[in-house]
């Protein structure tokens, strides 16, 4: 089994180029599979989670063939069975996509039910409510979602909770219905806007998406396109909050600092430096960080899935800090790890209240998913000592080449795979 090994201490300095947005990626692959023509797409993460959806549109016979390590070109003019059964995709949240896709073309879909990391319950019935009132019914039995349609007819659909998910499907089989729907309440994230401008690349005629109400003209077929995916929102807060704990300076390039808003406030406020160009941002961290209160929120809120990185920010911050997690209830599993570290964090229930410590000391811990795992690793290189972070196959999901970009930035970060490389690590760092 993989782990990292991790001398801390090192500030990171340097510049780290972003990639492709993970969650626009599998939304985009998956409806990639709407038209018989071709597709080509650019700027894909090569990451666990799209090498697992991207098989799987294989498996039900998609021609996807990469050009390169970031590029594919889809072709989805052959596919000879809407079962998508493979062992792997219950593993992955996005498989669902492959529901909504499926649905607007065939009118017919079958699929595993999706897991995903396990950061609370992740109900589907906002997915479900919106199949069904585009007329399609839903089944689930033997571990499929099964649906289907004689036709699909746009309404109007209002969300009771802000899902991406369930935005991001409905817009799919919405996009090849007849007639005008309208979801409100929508999710206004990023990866739903690229959504929309891939699909309407395609020649779907969807509008205000990015905005909580979302209005889709079915149209009778999509045709190919080429499209670029935007830069990972989560993975360049991710590098800006390494900047920030390990007291760096560290620019991030290829990124939208729109996109960025809700974490370049929260840098300010604990006390960094931040320097915005075009398309990237410097963050500079040279004081002792600041204490603050932050609760996720749907976006332009701050993400849930940077609540673990802050988390560890705070913990090295000083005076407390009020963390409150608003979108899944059980993302604070990775606090009892941390705390073996030194950190002083009291969950309760959906809130961590920390107390900032002067210092995190290196431990043998386990990464519980992908955004806490890359957190931990975060913790590791701000702690005096080694630290070991075991199940690095979470952050293998969500952040290509991590440990390399690490590495490029001065941290002391490599793969271990045995107890003797552990020993040549620590010989090697000293
Ligand atoms: C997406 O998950 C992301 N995953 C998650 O990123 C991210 O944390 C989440 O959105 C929130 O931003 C992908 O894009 C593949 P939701 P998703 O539906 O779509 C409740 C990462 O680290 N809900 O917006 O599953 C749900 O329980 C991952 O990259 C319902 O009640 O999230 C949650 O409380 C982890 N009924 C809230 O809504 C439903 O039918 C938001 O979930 C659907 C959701």
């Amino acid at each position: 089994m993989e782990q990292y090994a991790i001398k801390g201490g090192n500030p990171l300095v340097g510049e780290v180029e972003i990639g492709g947005a993970k969650n626009a990626a599998l939304p985009i692959l998956a409806a990639a599979v709407m038209t018989d023509e071709t597709v080509y797409i650019d700027n894909i993460p090569d990451v666990r989670d799209t090498k697992v959806l991207t098989r799987a549109m294989q498996s039900i016979g998609v021609m996807v063939k990469p050009e390169g390590r970031h590029r594919v070109v889809i072709n989805a003019a052959q596919i000879h069975s809407l079962v998508v059964e493979d062992d792997n995709i219950k593993k992955i949240r996005a498989s669902y996509y492959l529901i909504g896709a499926l649905l607007g073309k065939y009118k017919q879909a079958e699929v595993a039910l999706p897991g995903g990391c396990d950061i609370g319950c992740r109900a589907i019935d906002q997915h479900i409510k919106g199949f069904k009132a585009l007329g399609a019914e839903v089944l689930i039995e033997h571990g499929l979602i099964k649906t289907r349609a004689e036709r699909l007819i746009g309404c109007n659909i209002y969300m009771d909770v802000v899902s991406v998910g369930a935005t991001i499907n409905i817009m799919m089989a919405a996009a090849l219905a007849e007639g005008q729907t309208t979801i409100e309440n929508a999710a206004k994230e990023p990866h739903v806007v690229d959504l929309a401008n891939f699909l309407n690349s395609m020649g779907a005629n969807i509008k205000g998406a990015g905005t909580d109400v979302i209005r889709i003209k079915g149209v009778k077929k999509l045709h190919g396109s080429e499209y670029t995916i935007i830069p990972d929102q989560i993975e360049a807060g991710t590098f800006m909050f390494a900047a920030a704990i390990t007291k760096g300076d560290v620019m991030v390039k290829n990124v939208i600092p729109k996109h960025l808003e809700s974490i370049s406030s929260k840098l300010l406020e604990i006390g960094c430096e931040i320097v915005e160009a075009d398309d990237c941002l410097r963050v500079i961290s040279s004081k002792p960080l600041e204490h603050t209160h932050v609760k996720t929120l749907p976006y332009p809120g701050f993400p849930t899935d940077m609540q673990p990185q802050i988390t560890v920010a705070l913990g090295l911050s000083k005076g407390t800090s009020i963390v409150t997690e608003s979108i899944f209830e059980n993302r604070f599993k990775y606090v009892d790890e941390l705390t073996r570290m030194g950190a002083n964090i009291k969950v309760e229930g959906n809130t961590a209240i920390i107390d900032g410590v002067a210092k995190y000391t290196g431990a043998s811990i386990t990464a519980p998913d992908l955004r806490a795992g890359a957190a931990l690793v975060m913790a590791g290189l701000a702690a005096e000592g080694v630290t070991v972070v075991d199940d690095i196959h979470y952050i293998a999901r969500g952040y290509e080449d991590f440990h390399l970009k690490l590495q490029s930035l001065g941290a002391q970060i490599a793969v271990i795979n045995s107890e003797r490389e552990l020993q040549k690590f620590k010989l090697k760092v000293g």
